[in-house]
């Protein structure tokens, strides 16, 4: 092997005020088995991650336990290290970003970017809550939709008709957590100017660089960021008004400012944090190496963010930009991932499929099955990817239990019975044949790439092979025949060794088992270089131990019967901690509206999907609406509209023209030609961008994601739906 990398990788720092579940699992799952290669193939790598503990909604909710900020997130600290030590991810360090390293750096890095004229203050409006004397987050006030009225809608957008605006903006606004009528109320603001002309250069020049394995991470910064004559990014709002839990912004010579770093500034930080923190552990951990500019200093380190689509935008452009004009590295690439589907729809509450990982090891479920599961559906894109329990069940049964478990069970009990647990050489013919089938180097480049299916089908290719050899040669009929003992013998060490050597590949992903295979094959812990050499004739190992069950249907049955809550109605309007990078629109100098794409779109006190039912109507409630058949005949972004795209819908004996808030979750380019279903009798609405004479239907929940509808195949434009 050429000479070890140094390489730091974390996975995003998951708030501090909620469980860890399935969704969060495919990120640190993901980064887990990539660091575990890694070091497998030799380099030196730290995986660093915490909680990310700062900010509103964990203020609140510790006010709401009755308990200080500190003790929450001492609290969670402890459950989430359960839950990812329960799933296997081995963090170097799982830190906190409340805490004096990350403040060092917070401090450092907001002194920096202050000495180089990137920090304004302005004094700006928001709402105020005059009960609880604090300023309101925009998720924190409801109030009358200032376009189409629908009542209840939150500070930023409007879930009934799109319109994105201002909570200033909001009819009859009234504070989420008190219930008072918010006041308006002046304050000074710091911003990080992001629109100077030095970060606009660099971000143009520098992220497209740190997003380059992924096309569609590149796609999404040329939209945040705008074409070349354009300054679409504006100046963010860096700084929050007391009460706020975070880290006080220091004055000058040591003055009390009284606002407070928001979440979002230092949160980044706190990888910086973790890695100090190791540092003082592990003294071979050499911190200036990985974060400095200076190249001399920095030598070819690697530093990797793994992150969700959702939080692109703070890491590919916010973070870099606060790097470089700080005097740090910049990331050598982030690696953007989809969201977690359970059976094609968003996790829900009332369908038992918002499973926290608590509650997956608590039945008695095994980590690994679900960490398979997910490497052998990750890409390396930002696509979502897709749990279904049936495919979940047959896969795991199938590959893991039937394939490749199969094999050491199937021959193990032979070497320790009859030749006293000990190895034969292998079968020279059939090793030669193996050896040129292993594509050991093609498995390695799949991990790398993140492409972690790709990796597993070879691996899967190979246990096919291995099995074959076993059936073709036959040693339960060998075993009758004492003449063959000697044949056997080699049979059963020839499969042992493939079995090994598939442990070897799977490693990265099935890392406790690797561990028991070690035990009981009586081996020093699997590496990358140990591949191409064999277990010695004359090997002891030690008895097999069933190492896997099969999964039952019934376990998950009861999983989701465990996770399922009722669809009652919740009692009062609390935000959601889902609700999480709400905030980070806030403020955006100039541009509330301008939020980026995607996140979590606006949930109701209700429940999940959607809440309650809404009351029943008659038929011919229903038939009042004429639903129709349309089809795009084509989409077209709108200037100046961050959520619309302009749809010229054919109709069959007319054309429409709709303004559709889809355009966080479609490309138009992609739209043209297809079908899909409208509202042909709506009230034709004027908007700013011209007149909208319909809509089209779309399915939204509380997460990310619009997903238009489309009839089935032989539907024409014009036919009624009904
Ligand atoms: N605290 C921020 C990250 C700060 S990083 C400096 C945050 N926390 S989070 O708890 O909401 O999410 C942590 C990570 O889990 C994010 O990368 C997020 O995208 C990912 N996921 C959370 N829910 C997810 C799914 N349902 N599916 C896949 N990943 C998801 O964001
Ligand atoms: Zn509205």
């Amino acid at each position: 092997m050429s000479v070890p990398r140094k390489i730091l990788v974390t996975s995003a720092l998951p708030y501090a005020n909620g469980a860890i579940h399935l969704g969060h699992l495919v990120e640190y799952i993901q980064t887990d088995i990539w660091v575990r290669f890694q070091k497998m193939r030799g380099h030196e790598c730290w995986y660093v991650c915490a909680d990310d503990t700062h900010g509103t909604p964990i203020m609140l909710r510790a006010d709401k336990e009755g308990i200080t900020p500190e003790a929450l997130i001492a609290r969670v600290h402890g459950e989430h290290s359960r839950d990812f030590a329960g799933f296997h991810v081995a963090f170097d360090n799982y830190h906190t970003t409340h805490s004096e390293e990350t403040r060092f750096f917070a401090n450092d890095i907001y002194g920096k970017l202050q000495a180089a004229g990137l920090i304004e203050v302005r004094a700006i409006e928001q709402f105020y809550d005059p009960v609880k004397a604090m300023f309101l987050p925009d998720r924190y006030i409801k109030g009358e939709c200032p376009k189409c009225g629908t009542p209840d809608q939150y500070g930023d957008s409007c879930e009934s008709c799109g319109a994105a605006y201002a909570p200033t903006d909001l009819k009859n606004p009234i504070s989420a957590v008190s219930g008072a009528v918010p006041v308006r109320k002046s304050s000074d603001h710091y911003f990080f100017k992001l629109s100077d002309p030095r970060c606009q250069a660099f971000l143009r020049r520098a992220t497209r660089e740190v997003c380059k394995a992924q096309p569609e991470a590149v796609n999404k910064l040329q939209e945040w960021l705008g074409a070349e004559d354009e300054n679409k990014l504006t100046d963010w709002d860096i700084s929050r008004d007391a009460p706020y839990f975070g880290f006080e912004i220091p004055g000058e010579d040591g003055k009390s400012t009284g606002k407070y770093f928001y979440v979002w500034l230092d949160a980044p930080i706190g990888y910086f944090g973790s890695l100090k923190n190791l540092a003082a552990r592990r003294p071979e951990v050499d911190v200036a190496a990985f974060i400095e500019r200076d190249a001399a200093t920095r030598a070819g380190t690697e530093m990797y963010h793994f992150v969700g689509k959702d939080i692109l935008y703070f890491h590919a452009l916010f973070w870099p930009a606060e790097l470089e004009h700080a005097g740090y590295r910049i990331p050598t690439a982030v690696f953007a991932h989809g969201f977690l589907t359970v059976d094609g729809q968003k996790m829900s509450k009332s369908r038992g499929t918002f499973i926290t990982a608590e509650s997956y090891l608590k039945q008695g479920l095994n980590p690994e099955w679900l960490r398979y599961y997910y490497a052998a559906k990750l890409s390396g894109s930002m696509e979502d990817i897709d749990l279904n329990l049936e495919d979940f069940v047959a896969r795991v049964n199938s590959d893991l239990v039937g394939k490749y478990i199969n094999i050491a069970s199937r021959c193990a009990g032979f070497i320790s019975k009859r030749f006293d647990g000990r190895l034969d050489a292998t079968d020279r013919s059939a090793t030669a044949e193996f050896n040129s089938a292993w594509k050991s180097e093609e498995i390695a480049r799949a991990y790398e790439a993140r492409e972690y299916g790709k990796a597993l089908r070879e691996i899967m290719r190979l246990a096919d092979l291995a099995n074959q050899y076993v059936n073709d040669n036959k040693p339960w009929e060998l075993s009758k025949d004492a003449t063959q003992a000697n044949r056997l013998h080699e049979v059963c060490s020839t499969a042992i060794s493939l079995f090994r050597d598939l442990t070897l590949y799977l490693k990265p992903v099935l890392p406790k088992l690797a561990e028991q295979v070690e035990q009981f094959l009586n081996i020093s812990p699997l590496k990358w270089a140990d591949i191409g050499s064999s277990l010695p004739a004359g090997h002891r190992i030690n008895e097999y131990k069933h190492l896997m069950t099969r999964i039952d249907s019934k376990q998950i049955d009861a999983l989701v019967e465990a996770n399922r809550e009722s669809l009652a109605p919740a009692p009062a309007p609390q935000p959601h901690s889902q609700q999480r990078h709400a905030e980070h629109q806030q403020h955006v100098a100039g541009a509330t509206a301008a939020a980026p794409s995607p996140r979590p779109s606006p949930v109701k006190g209700e429940g999940e999907d959607g809440g309650a039912f809404a009351p029943e109507i008659r038929l011919d409630d229903f038939s009042k609406v004429d639903l129709r058949i349309a089809r795009i005949a084509s989409a077209e972004h709108v200037e100046g509209a961050e959520k619309l795209i302009k749809l010229t819908l054919d109709l069959g004996t007319e054309t429409r023209t709709v303004f559709a808030g889809i355009k966080s979750a479609y490309d138009p380019a992609t739209l043209a030609g297809r079908l899909t279903v409208m509202v042909a009798n709506l009230a034709p609405r004027k908007m700013k961008f011209g007149l909208s004479e319909g809509m089209v239907l779309a399915a939204s929940g509380e997460g990310p994601g619009i997903f238009l509808l489309s009839p089935d195949s032989g539907a024409q434009p014009g036919m009624r739906v009904k």
